[in-house]
């Protein structure tokens, strides 16, 4: 869906961070997924690829002993993968790995705040597919959780980008819809000829994240939802860019003036519009997703 321009830039942000290895999905998440997609999938080969990543096979451990599944206890590993993937469902399965393999992969940085900055965002996204059943919890949470994930790439990359990586991973301020000051596309295109939202682009499409998520991501800066023209792709970028603003009552944001409700709607009135909500709904989200 990428338009003229940004197909330009795309190919440009190729080249740049050709230097920087984009860190490819794990080859066991790959290979777990494949089989997930499979007619009839061999329960068998999941659970021996689980226990091949003493990580992935501790998560699932960790979520098969957890308050959901009661006080049921698992006297293998086979059984309470087995257990988890009949419970959650093959979706959710996989976003527990691919959550897990992304955890890990933050954790090799020093970037402090991405990691749980992604997680808040992709649990309010969560909550809010949930509330308006426009799309499912599962999409809006992979949506969340690598919005900014080519923000740690371009870390990497380079040296004084650790200066606006909290800008590139904060809402959208007023003062750039507004004119006043260079949006953080335009600083990033400034200083490095590319951005995080392409990178993030180019990231989701080498791990076969799906079209509408990647499209997400590479528009997550923009309140004009309209640039999307496939329905669910709309509906995620109208959750992320709520999700943003309500992430913000989580983060320790030392400025009141992000928190107001009345501005943001205004800036945001499309996603306003789409998601069929007021500014009153929006006071009440912000207390469930704490509970979410
Ligand atoms: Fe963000
Ligand atoms: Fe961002």
């Amino acid at each position: 869906m990428a338009r003229r321009d940004d197909i330009d830039l795309i190919n440009q942000s190729k080249k740049i961070i050709k230097t920087v290895s984009i860190p490819p999905q794990p080859k066991i998440v790959m290979e777990i997924k494949s089989e997930l997609g499979m007619a009839d999938p061999d329960f068998d080969r999941i659970a021996r690829l689980v226990c091949g990543d003493t990580s992935l096979c501790a998560m699932i451990l960790k979520v098969a002993h957890s308050p959901m599944f009661g006080a049921d206890r698992f006297h293998s590993v086979d059984k309470a993968i087995e257990r988890v993937l009949a419970s959650l469902g093959a979706d959710t399965f996989y976003n527990i790995l691919v959550d897990t393999s992304l955890r890990r992969r933050a954790g090799t940085h020093k970037l402090d705040g991405f990691y749980s900055h992604s997680e808040v965002v992709a649990k309010s996204c969560a909550y809010l597919a949930n509330k308006t059943g426009l799309v499912s919890s599962d999409i809006a949470y992979m949506a969340g959780l690598f919005h900014d994930c080519g923000v740690p790439v371009l870390v990497e990359k380079f040296d004084n980008y650790i200066g606006i990586a909290e800008i590139a991973m904060g809402l959208v301020p007023a003062k750039s819809l507004s004119g006043e000051q260079k949006s953080i596309i335009g600083i990033e295109g400034d200083m490095f000829k590319t951005d995080h939202c392409v990178v993030g682009y180019l990231f989701a499409r080498l791990w076969g994240l799906s079209k509408s998520v990647s499209d997400v991501i590479l528009y997550h800066h923009y309140v004009d939802i309209d640039i999307h023209k496939d329905k669910t792709t709309k509906d995620l970028a109208a959750m992320l860019l709520l999700s943003e603003f309500l992430c913000l009552f989580y983060d320790n944001v030392d400025n009141d003036a992000y928190r107001d409700i009345e501005q943001w709607a205004a800036f945001n009135n499309k996603v306003v519009v789409h998601l069929n909500i007021d500014s009153q709904d929006i006071i009440d989200m912000k207390d469930d997703v704490m509970e979410f």
